[in-house]
């Protein structure tokens, strides 16, 4: 290899090195919270804490609960099968990320309880469908006692119940 090939060489090289390497810490800006992290070991640990546990899914459950509810004085059995069906989706992912939740979750709720609410509400009769409001309202109850959360039960969405008439 001549000299000038050499020097060619080592250049090419040299632009394929600093194209590869990892973004310098001083490009980075504060809202870096993720990359500026030391490892991904330490960006696991951030993202867990910021997907928090159990308590921001029922926060949804709950605020999908109340629309749950919303559906029925409406008749629109479709919005609350749909509510119905998210709410499970919701519980699930909150069992995925605290495990010690789900034998009661799905003792209580996950199974036939689920299963035949969605049936009354899917029914698109009226009488059957504020049954399975109420059974829903039962199965979310049951839980929380069975999680020593009963205090949970005496809340505005545990106030919501079927229409007089
Ligand atoms: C696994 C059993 C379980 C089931 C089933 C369950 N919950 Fe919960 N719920 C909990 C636990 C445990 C907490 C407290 C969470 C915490 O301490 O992080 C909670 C908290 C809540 C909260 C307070 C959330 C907040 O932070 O504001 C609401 C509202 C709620 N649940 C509504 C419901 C409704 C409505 C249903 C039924 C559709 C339901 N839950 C079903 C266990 C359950």
């Amino acid at each position: 290899m001549n000299k000038t090939a050499l020097v060619a060489f080592t250049l090419l090289f040299a632009v394929i090195v600093s194209g590869r390497s990892a973004p310098r810490a001083e490009e980075l800006t504060q809202n870096d919270w993720l990359l500026r992290a030391e490892n991904d070991e330490a960006r696991f640990r951030l993202l867990q804490k910021q997907m928090r546990g159990f308590d921001q899914p029922m926060w949804e459950v709950g605020e999908r609960f109340a629309r749950l509810h919303d559906a029925l004085k409406h008749e629109n059995y479709e919005l609350a099968v749909y509510h119905w069906d998210k709410i499970k989706t919701s519980i699930e992912n909150g069992v995925a990320k605290r495990p010690a939740r789900g034998e009661s979750a799905r003792n209580l709720f996950l199974g036939d309880p689920w299963n035949e609410v969605r049936a009354g509400l899917i029914s698109a009769d009226r009488k059957r469908a504020w049954d399975s409001f109420d059974k829903a309202r039962a199965a979310c109850q049951s839980c929380h006692q069975a999680e020593k959360v009963g205090f949970m039960n005496q809340q505005a969405v545990f106030d919501l119940a079927r229409p007089e008439r």
